[in-house]
């Protein structure tokens, strides 16, 4: 059974979805985006040939592409199935950009960059981005390089882009995160490549660390320690060398399957190749809660990165659950779909400590409300989560991803729990992080 059916106007793609019917089959969810930003990343500024295999050729990965293209560094063509080689320049290679660089939806590319580019001496970079991205808050980024010696001014007193920087000198610190995010320590550890003496990041909880693995892997001087692995210490002096770079498969992006197959009747479903790095295992801790009935198998471990297939089979009576604290950094991108799930759960779930969500690529607390109320869901909003009482049928309704890709796929799998055919607007979205999403919706709807 076709399940999608795209009505398309170039930019506002609206589709129709097909209530009922079930997922089942085998799927390969492309590659890690915070792996693939990274790889792009670090292999620009090394010495030698970086090729990466199974980069993730989404439009945030090639927003990153693009804005180390625009200073001077070479990228081969970002295809499916296709390795990408970086001829790395080095780390003080970059070049003064002659255009404003575009970050696209990308908060990973624009807070990365702003640590790659602080400390550049003698040159100068402006960082813009779409309208989400314009009002999301860069002075959690801004203000640790400041710290280090950084000059970095934007709209709204340096919180929001478009941000100019002024490379300058950089000096070692001690900076201690207020808020778990992968985003901020990542940039820190990049400025601090570059800076005089040793710096430091402490985080309030461990957020994922795919930066200390990899930067390692390249050569750097650095050392994760404190209770967590949550301090982390890089020392400047050393060069990076390219490396190959094996991307897993994201497990971001195969939540939707997870959980679709968890939820949807009949379903049995194989997500293959994911990343099990346990930084990010949280939605597999919050499935165990449910009582959702998956395995891991063909358990790996290729480049540094845990990896195993996911399979999955429909559950009866799935139980609620509970979030909060340190667990949200490591499930932080699946809340939207762990919305959809708690619909679906036996009794009253609750998502606290979440007010991160807020300031995603949408309000994702708020957005996820509105749509799947508009379904006949029953959630609560607080400040920094939800209260979900599940068990109430969803309805067919006409809706839309407000742009965000994550809502975009989450709502796809609560249409299908509806009790008539849904509508989405703007579901062209899902590219930002998963070009094949629909293809691949249509090929395991059954
Ligand atoms: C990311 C970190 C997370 C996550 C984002 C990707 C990264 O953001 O939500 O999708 O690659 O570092 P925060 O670090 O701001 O929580």
């Amino acid at each position: 059974m076709k399940t999608t059916l795209s009505q398309t106007n170039n930019t506002d793609e609206l589709r129709t979805l097909y209530h009922g019917g079930y997922l089942s089959g085998k799927v390969r969810v492309p590659g890690d985006k915070s792996i693939s930003h990274r790889a792009l990343l670090f292999g620009a500024i090394s010495e030698g040939i970086t090729r990466i295999e199974g980069l993730l050729p989404a439009e945030d990965p090639i927003s990153t592409a693009a804005c180390l293209n625009a200073m001077g560094v070479k990228i081969s063509p970002i295809n499916e199935d296709k390795i990408v080689e970086v001829i790395g320049v080095g780390l003080d290679g970059l070049e003064e950009p002659k255009e404003i660089l575009d970050c696209g939806n990308s908060g990973t590319t624009m807070r990365l960059m702003l640590g790659l580019l602080v400390g550049r001496e003698n040159r100068h970079f402006v960082l813009t981005g779409d309208q989400s991205l314009k009002q999301r808050p860069m002075r959690r980024v801004s203000q640790p390089l400041k710290l280090m010696g950084g000059k970095i001014n934007g709209r709204s007193n340096g919180n929001l882009a478009p941000l100019s920087v002024t490379g300058n000198k950089l000096h070692g610190a001690v900076i201690g995160t207020p808020v778990a995010s992968a985003q901020i320590k990542s940039a820190i550890l990049l400025a601090a490549l570059t800076a005089e003496g040793g710096t430091s990041v402490i985080e309030p909880a461990r957020s994922r660390d795919h930066s200390e693995r990899m930067l390692k892997a390249f050569g750097a001087n650095i050392e994760v320690g404190g209770e967590m692995g949550r301090h982390i210490k890089v020392w400047p002096g050393s060069k990076l060398k390219g490396q190959t770079i094996i991307v897993p498969g994201d497990i971001s992006s195969a939540a939707f399957w997870l959980i679709g197959a968890s939820l949807i009747p009949g379903s049995t479903l194989t997500v293959e190749n994911v990343g099990l790095n346990p930084t990010r295992t949280g939605i597999l801790e919050v499935m165990r809660q449910m009582g959702a009935d998956f395995q891991l198998l063909n358990m790996r471990d290729i480049a540094g990165e845990p990896i195993g297939d996911i399979k999955v089979t429909q559950k009866e009576q799935l139980k609620p659950f509970s979030i909060d604290g340190e667990i949200m950094a490591r499930l932080i991108d699946e809340v939207p779909i762990l919305t959809v799930a708690a619909c679906f759960c036996n009794g009253i779930s609750k998502i606290r400590g979440a007010s991160e969500l807020r300031v995603k690529e949408t309000d994702r607390l708020t957005v996820m409300t509105r749509q799947l109320t508009a379904m006949g869901a029953k959630i609560e909003e607080h400040d920094d989560g939800l209260t979900i009482t599940g068990g109430a049928q969803l309805h067919g309704a006409a809706l839309d991803s407000e742009t965000d890709h994550r809502i975009a796929m989450s709502l796809a799998v609560a249409s299908i729990m509806a009790d008539s055919t849904s509508t989405m607007i703007r579901s062209n979205s899902a590219a930002v992080s998963y070009p094949r999403f629909w293809e691949e919706l249509s090929r395991l709807h059954n």
